[in-house]
């Protein structure tokens, strides 16, 4: 049975073999201090890094400070972001083998908005923000200012000192945010683009910029580490993107060097959304059968046999999750059990590695962390 789950099968991408295709989406926290990573990332990514999930990406980290969605956002522009982003690190790599990518973005016409979420006190200062055009995201939001060839350059050389920055922190991975209607896929979609230059138009046009920093990520980043694009499939709109556009975009990605496409939908408009399980997966095996590239799917995926089902029709290579494993920060134990497989366990938690609280030795491997071999030793010695 154990060779039969895809979701439990590694994948390699360039330099990266991820241990299995359960990915941890990326998810704001809005709880950076000036960008800097404070001790609440410490505590959510330590737990998630104990999860036995393939890969753990970090929320929508700004590459500048008018590209943070809120004051309370994670900047990797400072070399005290750089730092306080070194400190969790460390931490988490002591106790898990979990190999990490981070999420790099600009929020462009979304940006500066109030905090929803700060565990401290709230900044509140807000700031102009930059845009393909100047047209307000709604009405309760400032209309952002037009970018011009001169700030168009800054943000692309933002985006590669960034990758510099996490290449130094030793992120195994890279996801350029391009979904939701931030300031990459603002760019894509004519809802929000309405340029008359060469980055606005045809399709062509339209993502002229949004490849151009890809372009400048990707020789800022070691040829040997994965380089990924989170984008939208739809915009569920009629004057959106379509998913005609998305494969077309996917595959002008692939084409430059693109690993994978994390496929996810909507936020360049407030509209609705027909929510189910999965309901992102189409646009996901759309854009994986028609521009032949690997995707991630995202999307109200809970149930293990659904992920799995996901993999075995070639919907997918990759399953995020977001919500869910907020939710039950053991998903991929509980997975792991349901679909027959193994999956990494820390080694004091190893008693409890089954749902019934029992011994797993032979079912769940036990790998301690390989770096920190004191701890190791005391914790084997106790567990024995
Ligand atoms: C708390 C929270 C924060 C999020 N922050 C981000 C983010 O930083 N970048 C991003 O691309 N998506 C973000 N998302 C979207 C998730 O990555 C994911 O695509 C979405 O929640 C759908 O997956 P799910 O149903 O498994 O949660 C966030 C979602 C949640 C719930």
């Amino acid at each position: 049975m154990l060779h039969m789950s895809l979701l439990f099968s590694p994948i390699t991408m360039r330099g990266l073999t991820l241990p299995n295709r359960i990915v941890i989406a990326p998810m704001c926290q809005f709880s950076a201090v000036d960008g800097c990573a404070t001790d609440w990332h410490l505590i959510h990514l330590g737990h998630l890094a104990l999860s036995g999930a393939g890969l753990l990406v970090l929320e929508a980290t700004a590459v500048e400070p008018e590209g943070r969605i809120s004051s309370s956002c994670l900047g990797l522009y400072t070399d005290a972001q750089e730092a306080a982003l070194a400190r969790v690190l460390a931490v988490v790599r002591r106790y898990s083998t979990m190999p990490l990518g981070i999420q790099l973005s600009h929020a462009g016409r979304k940006a500066s908005i109030k905090s929803p979420n700060a565990l401290g006190p709230v900044d509140t200062r807000e700031w102009q923000t930059v845009g393909p055009s100047p047209v307000a995201f709604a009405v309760d939001r400032r209309a952002p200012q037009e970018l011009d060839r001169t700030g168009m350059e800054r943000v692309i050389d933002s985006f590669a000192q960034a990758a510099r920055r996490a290449a130094r922190l030793g992120f195994d991975m890279i996801e350029i945010h391009s979904a939701h209607g931030y300031l990459l896929s603002s760019f894509l979609s004519p809802i929000a683009n309405r340029r008359t230059d060469d980055y606005g138009g045809s399709l062509q046009a339209r993502m002229r910029f949004p490849l151009e920093v890809f372009q400048g990520l990707r020789a800022a980043w070691p040829a040997d580490r994965p380089l990924g694009v989170r984008c939208n499939g739809t915009d569920w709109h009629a004057e959106g993107i379509t998913p005609d556009e998305a494969v077309a975009y996917a595959a002008a990605l692939r084409d430059l060097g693109c690993d994978f496409v994390d496929v996810s939908t909507g936020g360049n408009t407030i509209t609705e959304v027909p929510i189910e399980p999965g309901y992102q997966v189409p646009f996901s095996a759309k854009v994986r059968r028609e521009a032949e590239v690997p995707t991630r799917a995202v999307g109200l995926i809970r149930d293990p046999h659904h992920a799995e089902a996901i993999l075995q029709r070639g919907e997918a290579d990759m399953i995020a999750l977001g919500r869910g494993i907020l939710n039950e920060p053991r998903w991929p134990w509980h997975a792991a059990e349901e679909l027959g497989a193994t999956v990494e366990v820390p080694h004091p938690y190893r008693r409890a590695g089954t749902r019934a609280g029992l011994p797993t030795r032979d079912h769940i491997p036990v790998t301690p962390p390989a770096k920190d071999t004191t701890v190791a030793q005391v914790q084997g010695a106790r567990c024995t």
